[in-house]
């Protein structure tokens, strides 16, 4: 009943360090991104065309783009939450983008200084340039389990958006459990609402790991047929519009565990070990994810 073959969505480059006070220098994001395409994993986020002001940390996002070597079969999408990331993003050699709504009106206007309504505006005009130009398009639908400001999410909120992206054309659609605070009771009823508008091949979850509940979280969701997982190696990472929101799981964890299951991912877990060493010195902290800490990582 569980799935043979994972997709994992390495978000670390663009999720894990958007959140990092300290600018990290674009020679490390690209080392970082350079690595990660020798592990094995099939999608790297890359980075973020969003407004420099917001987010300063990304806004090397073009020369990120440029300056990495892209690996046949790995591919790199980047966030555009409007038509002037993408065009940016198109500019600077995207080949695949990915839009982010949410499920919480409070967090869409905080995120995106937009409501829910205005940013499916927004993303609609995205996704039909994209298309002429045949970019996929991934969709986000942010607070599926909780938002920050408004607390508990109706699983209704974020089946309607879900159904939203869907239906205009996104051909993958994310459900971030933003900060954290889901179990698998919470996402087993998001889930249910979500399945009925949604298929489950057409699904993933991204989920951080604030609460230590990320794991079971992809368990439960696992076991209801999504087969695309969210992570960033080790756990890097977190929100900078959503207070208290901590570090993705980490995707050596999520390695472990699946291997473990006997579900493929064609990622080699030893190698992400090592780009978690790369980057956790490059950032001067320690890994977030166990099993590097268990192999003896700091
Ligand atoms: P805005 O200020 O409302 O935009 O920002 P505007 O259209 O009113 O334009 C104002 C200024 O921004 C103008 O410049 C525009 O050119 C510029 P000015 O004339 O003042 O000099 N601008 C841009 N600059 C660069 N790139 C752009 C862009 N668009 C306008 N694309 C905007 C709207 C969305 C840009 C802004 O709110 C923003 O950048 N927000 C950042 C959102 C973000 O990156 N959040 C983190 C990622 S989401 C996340 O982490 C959740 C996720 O992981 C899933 C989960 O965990 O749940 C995906
Ligand atoms: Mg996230």
């Amino acid at each position: 009943e569980y799935p043979e073959f994972v997709k994992i969505v390495e978000v670390g480059p663009r999720d894990g360090l958007q959140n990092e006070k300290e600018i990290v220098p674009t020679g490390v994001k690209i080392q970082l991104i350079d690595m990660l395409s020798g592990t094995g994993l099939p999608v790297i986020e890359a980075t973020s065309f969003v407004s420099s002001k917001w987010v300063p940390q990304m806004a090397d996002h073009t020369d990120v783009l440029r300056g990495i070597q892209r690996a046949p079969h790995v591919r790199y999408p980047v966030l555009t939450p409007n038509m002037q990331g993408f065009q940016d993003a198109v500019a600077a050699g995207a080949t695949e983008v990915a839009v982010f709504g949410s499920a919480s009106e409070t967090f869409s206007k905080k995120n995106i200084n937009c409501s829910i309504d205005e940013s499916m505006l927004r993303f609609e005009e995205v996704i039909n340039t994209a298309k002429e130009q045949q970019i996929p398009v991934r969709g986000y639908v942010s607070c599926a389990l909780g938002c920050p400001h408004e607390g508990h999410i109706e699983p209704s909120k974020v089946s309607e958006v879900a159904k939203r992206l869907y239906e205009m054309g996104c051909y993958e659609i994310s459900l971030g459990d933003t900060i954290g605070v889901g179990t698998p009771g919470s996402m087993l009823k998001m889930l249910q609402s979500v399945m009925k508008e949604v298929p489950a091949h057409a699904l993933a979850v991204h989920c951080h790991d604030t609460y230590g509940q990320a794991l079971p979280n992809i368990l439960t969701a696992l076991q209801m047929g999504v087969c695309v997982v969210d992570s960033a190696v080790a756990g890097l990472g977190g929100c900078p519009y959503a207070q208290g929101s901590s570090g993705n799981v980490s995707t050596e964890d999520v390695l472990y565990m699946l291997h473990g299951m006997g579900i493929e991912t064609g990622v080699n877990l030893a190698k992400v070990i090592e780009v978690g060493d790369f980057i956790c010195n490059a950032l001067r902290r320690k890994t977030n994810s166990k099993v590097a800490q268990a192999r003896g990582r700091t």
